[in-house]
């Protein structure tokens, strides 16, 4: 088991007296190319991280236990705490006519909060999983993400997309996720950084996402008048030639929508063809529509891509909503080094706060760690 697995065993066991039944974990993720793509019924590339959030689960009447914070909340009820996210995945699998019984739980995680890399997928996924399984209820993977983001958008009334729930359910070690959003498909494709000598920096700005509520809120209602006004149901169908009745933010934010879902195609064709000057190429432009055209950037963010690109960068990104969070290099792997000093500094120079940098590695979506009778 994983250190984290291993957390969340120890701490069931210290706190409700017996070994759970079984042991779940769910990764966080950072999201490659396809920004703001997928309420729109877009593309998306995410791929998991080496950073999770595991549950250990029983029958029971414990609470909710978390080893991080160290506090057991109720079961049930809504508090503003990190126990509305598994109550959240409790609350969907009943509203669809799941039947769950009493269970307790102990939870221990090392994804970064509040950093833009879902830890809030990770959680839902983690317990989805796992209650899954403890009640036997057979719902496929792709059937909890949605469950999952039912959880985000409806009892925790976040607007949030597919994405995060799909990358954390459905991403496999050594490959991003390409989604379709509109019709739910998901494959693999393949990401091999060290085999071309690459990769991938990842730096939390650790600039608060304050405003990303209303931000995100806002960007979405005008994508959705943009394509009441183009008479379309989601700009994913919107066209070049479409923009050109488009004004004002509508004809910026639908821009970068149309432009960004082109490019993740593009992308995965360049990934496909081991073309990563190329694949670099396309995150630049992602970043500078989401700056320019979607209004999602910051002072940090755009700090950290043009010191990235500075020092021999391929490409970088903010990665995530944007309005703060992480942003994203790809990098010849002996400047992987020298991008995060030089970042550090400009950083300290501009009067910023301190980044924070984790290591990447393309990781396996939620597994069941041990289940119940192994
Ligand atoms: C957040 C949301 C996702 C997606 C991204 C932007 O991470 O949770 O659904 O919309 O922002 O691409």
């Amino acid at each position: 088991m994983r250190e984290t697995e291993q957390r969340a065993a120890k701490a069931f066991t210290e706190q409700f007296g017996e070994t759970p039944e079984l042991v779940a974990s769910a990764p966080g993720r950072i999201n490659l190319i396809g920004e703001h793509t997928d309420y729109n019924g877009g593309f998306v590339l995410p791929c998991a991280i080496d950073r999770r959030i595991a549950v250990a689960m029983g029958a029971g009447e414990g609470g909710l236990y978390s080893a991080d914070f160290d506090e057991t909340r109720e079961p049930g009820g809504k508090d503003d705490s990190w126990a509305d996210y598994p109550r959240g995945v409790v609350w969907a699998m009943g509203e669809e006519g799941h039947e769950i019984g009493s269970f307790q739980a102990a939870f221990a995680g090392d994804v970064p909060l509040g950093s833009g890399l879902s830890s809030s997928a990770a959680i839902e996924a983690a317990t989805a999983l796992a209650l899954d399984s403890l009640f036997g209820l057979g719902i496929d993977r792709k059937d909890l993400a949605v469950l999952c983001q039912r959880a985000e958008n409806d009892f925790l009334g976040v607007a949030s997309g597919i994405m995060d729930q799909y990358a954390s359910l459905l991403c496999e070690a050594g490959a991003a996720l390409l989604v379709d959003c509109r019709s739910l498909e998901a494959r693999s494709v393949p990401l091999d950084l060290p085999a071309a000598g690459l990769s991938l920096v990842i730096c939390d700005t650790r600039v608060e996402r304050g405003l990303a509520d209303t931000g995100y809120n806002d960007r979405r209602s005008t994508c959705e008048s943009a394509a009441g006004t183009l008479g379309i149901e989601h700009l994913r169908d919107a066209t070049e030639d479409d923009l050109k009745r488009l004004s004002g933010e509508q004809l910026r934010r639908a821009r970068h929508v149309v432009s960004e879902n082109a490019r993740v195609l593009e992308a995965v064709e360049a990934l496909n063809n081991g073309d990563f000057d190329h694949f670099g190429k396309l995150m630049y432009t992602s970043h500078a529509s989401l700056r320019d055209d979607y209004e999602v950037s910051t002072p940090e963010l755009d700090t950290f891509v043009e010191t990235a690109r500075r020092h021999g960068a391929r490409g970088a990104r903010l990665t995530g909503a944007g309005f703060g969070g992480c942003a994203i290099a790809l990098v010849p792997e002996s400047q992987a080094d020298r991008v995060e000093r030089a970042c550090k500094r400009d950083f300290a120079e501009a009067d910023f706060g301190k980044p924070a940098f984790y290591e990447f590695v393309p990781a396996a979506g939620a597994e069941l760690a041990r289940s119940s009778g192994a």
